[in-house]
């Protein structure tokens, strides 16, 4: 496809980008014209791309942390000490999962996923299945998932749907449930714990290394890893976009940014890239 100019490499395509939002049109018709010369897509997504679903965020008003200290509920200290707050915690959160629906934003990275010639990955950090649900296939969870169980004895993983905690549990008698391949009761809920690292961050990393266009969406940019993936996706050269509701701790990092609800940025963006 050619638009007469001249073959987009990564130099020309920064170049040819004026910063940000003062050229919205330039940058979509770069994009267009750049198709041929942007292949490979990270897009790195959180919280905020499920909150229009009903899922609450971490950080945001009523987030998840105003209601529980991370220290009480996200670290394998808690677990050891309070098992019953924690596995309430998560099964909480497994079976909000059955009252919330994918929103326009999970169906057009879905969309994305389906047609886009090149490599994309799409990198969560949200624990929750909305990204699958919605049909995204080139995906991982790089901080688990909430409908899978992870034996901490023996490392398996495997699809958990029902609560943990049996009805009853008291602290006194709490007995994590049994793990089917090592016989230990030790499993406990599929989620990197503050302090533990995240899922395949080899092949995240490979994946940044190759992008020509790095994009995030819904993330407040609090979190490390997740939060340096722009930058090392900027310093191996990719164009840098960010869709998010508010500034995030990240922006300064980014080529642009466009504020808004990510059901209505990210159709509108998936659209731009597949005209
Ligand atoms: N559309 C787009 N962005 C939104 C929306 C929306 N409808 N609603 C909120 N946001 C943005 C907020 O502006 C904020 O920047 O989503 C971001 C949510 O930030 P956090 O609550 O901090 O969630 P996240 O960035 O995913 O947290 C990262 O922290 O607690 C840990 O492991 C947990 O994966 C999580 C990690």
């Amino acid at each position: 496809m050619s638009c007469g100019c001249a073959p987009l490499n990564r130099a020309t395509l920064s170049i040819g980008i004026c910063d940000g939002p003062l050229f919205p049109s330039h940058f979509c018709s770069a994009i267009r014209h750049g198709v041929s010369g942007i292949g490979n897509i990270v897009i790195l997504t959180g919280a905020g791309i499920s909150a229009e679903s009903g899922l609450a965020t971490f950080r945001g008003p009523d987030g998840l942390w105003e209601g529980h200290r991370v220290e009480d509920v996200c670290t394998p200290e808690a677990l050891a000490s309070d098992p019953v707050m924690v596995h309430r915690f998560y099964d909480a959160r497994r079976a909000a999962l059955a009252d919330v629906e994918p929103n326009a934003a999970h169906a057009a990275l879905a969309q994305l996923d389906a047609q886009w010639p090149g490599e994309l990955l799409i990198v969560t950090q949200n624990v929750d299945d909305l990204h699958e649900r919605a049909g995204a296939k080139r995906l991982l969870h790089m901080h688990g998932e909430l409908r899978s169980a992870l034996c901490a004895a023996c490392g398996a993983r495997r699809p958990w749907e029902t609560p943990m905690l049996p009805a009853n549990s008291a602290q006194g008698g709490f007995a994590a449930p049994q793990c089917s391949a090592c016989d230990a009761h030790a499993l406990r809920p599929d989620i990197v714990f503050f302090g533990e690292m995240p899922y395949q961050m080899e092949r995240i990393e490979q994946a940044i290394s190759r992008a020509d266009l790095f994009v995030s969406i819904g993330t407040s940019g609090a979190v490390y890893p997740a939060a340096g993936f722009v930058r090392t996706a900027r310093y191996r050269g990719a164009r840098t976009l960010e869709l998010n509701l508010d500034p995030s701790e990240g922006s300064i990092f980014f080529d642009e940014t466009r504020l808004g609800p990510a059901s209505e940025l990210v159709p509108s963006w998936v659209e731009e890239l597949l005209a």
